[in-house]
């Protein structure tokens, strides 16, 4: 979008969804190929205190437009946002995630010094000590991505064919069918329908996010049903850390747009609303995975601009250094559970 017409619809967005949004939308809508480095340091950088600031920062929309708006953006259906999002190009996603694994999720970095391909094995591993997946297992996988930890489990237990993934994209779905022979199904997990006690394990990396607040109970119950008794449901997401909406909650809009977790106090309760024991909950830290994804997009810029094009690639720019933002504003929390279902 051109100037002044890009100005134009900062301060229209500023006043309707307040300053992150608008931020955000403003770097999306650059004319220009986006210089990384400065966008980066914008986003690092501590905005100016002050009441005028402040109060657009924190406080503007008033919390009850913000509901509103909130509400309005949430009849969405967020399968658009999901195929605006994956369904871009593979090989524009094989730039910059690990080379080992291609996993769209939070890795592990213990010291801080690991490769991103050390950080997903550790996570890797660290979630497959929490599934325990055994050979002959019936195992489900909500929003599977590229495939990484299908590949995990079926490497460890040798029994790929016990193993299904659900994905709501299109381009994923025949990547992972074509790639490893997976079963893997173009379904949506929160409208979907499940055969009762079908499964052993079921499991989510970096998808629950998509799971709206009103579709929380009737997808924990369909969960719950789908598990034989004894059976766990692993769950690796974020999600905002209190039920107030902010003015940065909306910034996720310009890139997930139907999408909005609900606060991770309300996820608690209903776990246990809907039978399930906790038995492992452990907190992760994004910020370092969000930053060599970063690096890795920025190191392979020009191939990345030839598949995808500039403006899906300023998309990315921003995205990632916003996205580590939220995260260092503690506004939201990555977590994993174990869920069990009672004998
Ligand atoms: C951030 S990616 C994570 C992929 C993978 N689990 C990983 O760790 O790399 C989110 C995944 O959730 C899927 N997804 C989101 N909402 C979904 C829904 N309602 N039904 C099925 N899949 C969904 C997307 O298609 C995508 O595969």
């Amino acid at each position: 979008m051109r100037a002044p017409f890009r100005q134009l619809a900062a301060i229209w967005d500023t006043l309707i969804y307040g300053a992150p949004y608008a931020l955000m939308q403003y770097l999306v809508r650059s004319p220009r190929l986006l210089d990384p480095e400065k966008v980066w340091k914008l986003l690092m950088r501590q905005p100016p205190a002050g009441p005028v600031f402040n109060f657009f920062r924190f406080h503007h929309p008033p919390a009850f437009a913000r509901r509103l708006l909130l509400a309005s953006r949430m009849r969405q259906d967020h399968r658009l946002g999901i195929a605006e999002h994956y369904d871009v190009s593979n090989d524009f996603y094989e730039l910059f995630l690990d080379k080992k694994f291609m996993f769209y999720s939070c890795a592990d970095f213990p010291t801080g010094k690991e490769t991103i391909e050390e950080a997903q094995t550790i996570k890797a591993n660290f979630i497959l000590g929490l599934i325990d997946p055994k050979p002959g297992e019936k195992i489900l996988e909500l929003g599977c991505g590229w495939g990484p930890m299908m590949r995990h489990i079926a490497a460890t237990t040798g029994d790929p064919g016990s193993l299904t993934g659900y994905t709501l994209s299109t381009e994923q779905a025949s990547y992972v069918q074509a790639k490893f022979g997976f079963n893997v199904e173009f379904k949506n997990f929160i409208t979907g329908d499940y055969q009762p006690e079908a499964f052993d394990k079921v499991y989510a990396i970096g998808a629950w996010e998509h799971v709206r607040a009103d579709d929380l109970d009737g997808v924990l119950k369909k969960i719950y049903q789908t598990l034989k008794p004894g059976g766990r449901f692993v769950n690796h997401f974020f999600a905002p850390l209190t039920d107030t909406i902010t003015p940065g909650m909306f910034a996720a809009q310009v890139f997930f747009p139907g999408s909005m977790p609900p606060s991770h106090p309300s996820q608690f309760k209903a776990y246990e609303k809907a039978g399930f024991r906790v038995t492992h909950r452990s907190i992760h830290d994004y910020r370092p995975t969000l930053r060599a994804w970063f690096d890795n997009l920025v190191a392979n810029r020009e191939r990345a601009i030839s598949l995808v094009g500039m403006k899906v690639f300023n998309k990315y720019v921003a995205f990632f250094p916003g996205s580590w933002r939220y995260f260092d504003d503690a506004q939201a929390i990555l977590v994993r559970y174990v869920l069990e279902k009672p004998f």
